[in-house]
């Protein structure tokens, strides 16, 4: 791996939003491994025929990938496996959606935002939060080559400098310009309910949103 690229895209969760994700990643020239908690046998039909292009493997395995895209439900999260995701540069792109999945206490009794609490849980993973505030059937329809002045931007926040070069590299090429929020803690700026999470925006008019909450970002 050069160390501004990304060749292998594994991704955690085979659902609505891992399946089209598996889809943009295959056009845009990635080798994209895809998994959920069934054995990669049981999937690879259904993978051929939705992500055709992207292989069926054991989580293990596309744990094992330069990014690992977290794309299962979030009240789920403990069921990662911490060992295999240890050292990997893991994007979150999940988030807490209680009128859906419920109400949990993980998310309701922490003040941080989910994906601090999630990086903990990792121990070891260098997590980016991103690609959540996307919808899944707006990927593959919103993607435009850079340069183009209405391109779509997506948010990215994190703590490791190489990591979030390697997402927003990874974004660019799914067709986005990419935005650095600033460290995790930022993804408040885009988590659910936020101005952000629920419009579509330029990259400007995203440094402009960033910009405008920092302050009650940096209070949280
Ligand atoms: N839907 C969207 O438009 C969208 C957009 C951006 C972000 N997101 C976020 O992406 C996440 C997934 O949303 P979704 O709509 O795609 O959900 P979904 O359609 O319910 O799919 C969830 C997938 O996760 C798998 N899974 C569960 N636990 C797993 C584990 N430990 N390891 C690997 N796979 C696991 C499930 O398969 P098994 O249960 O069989 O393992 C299933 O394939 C959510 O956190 C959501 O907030 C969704």
């Amino acid at each position: 791996m050069s160390s501004q690229q990304a060749t292998t895209i594994g991704i955690l969760g085979a659902g609505r939003a891992g399946t089209a994700l598996a889809r943009q990643a295959v056009k845009a020239g990635y080798q994209v491994r895809i998994a959920t908690t069934a054995p990669a046998a049981e999937n690879a039909l259904l993978v051929d025929i939705v992500t055709p292009g992207a292989v069926a493997v054991e989580s293990s395995q596309a744990a094992a990938s330069d990014l690992v895209v977290l794309a299962i439900p979030l009240h789920k999260y403990r069921t990662l496996n911490q060992s295999d995701l240890a050292g990997r540069i893991v994007i979150d792109a999940m988030n807490y959606w209680a009128p859906v999945d419920g109400v949990f206490d993980d998310f309701e009794s922490d003040s941080r935002t989910t994906s601090e609490v999630v990086e903990e849980f990792l121990r070891d993973a260098r997590v980016v939060k991103s690609l959540n505030h996307i919808g899944y059937h707006e990927l593959e329809e919103d993607d435009q080559p850079a340069g183009t002045a209405t391109r779509r931007a997506l948010a990215l926040a994190g703590d490791d400098a190489r990591a979030k070069a390697l997402v927003a590299n990874f974004i660019d090429r799914l067709g986005y310009d990419a935005v650095d929020a600033g460290p995790l803690a930022a993804g408040r700026s885009f988590q659910p309910a936020t101005e952000i999470f629920t419009g579509s925006h330029t990259a400007n008019q995203l440094v402009a949103l960033i910009q405008k909450v920092r302050p009650l970002v940096d209070a949280a």
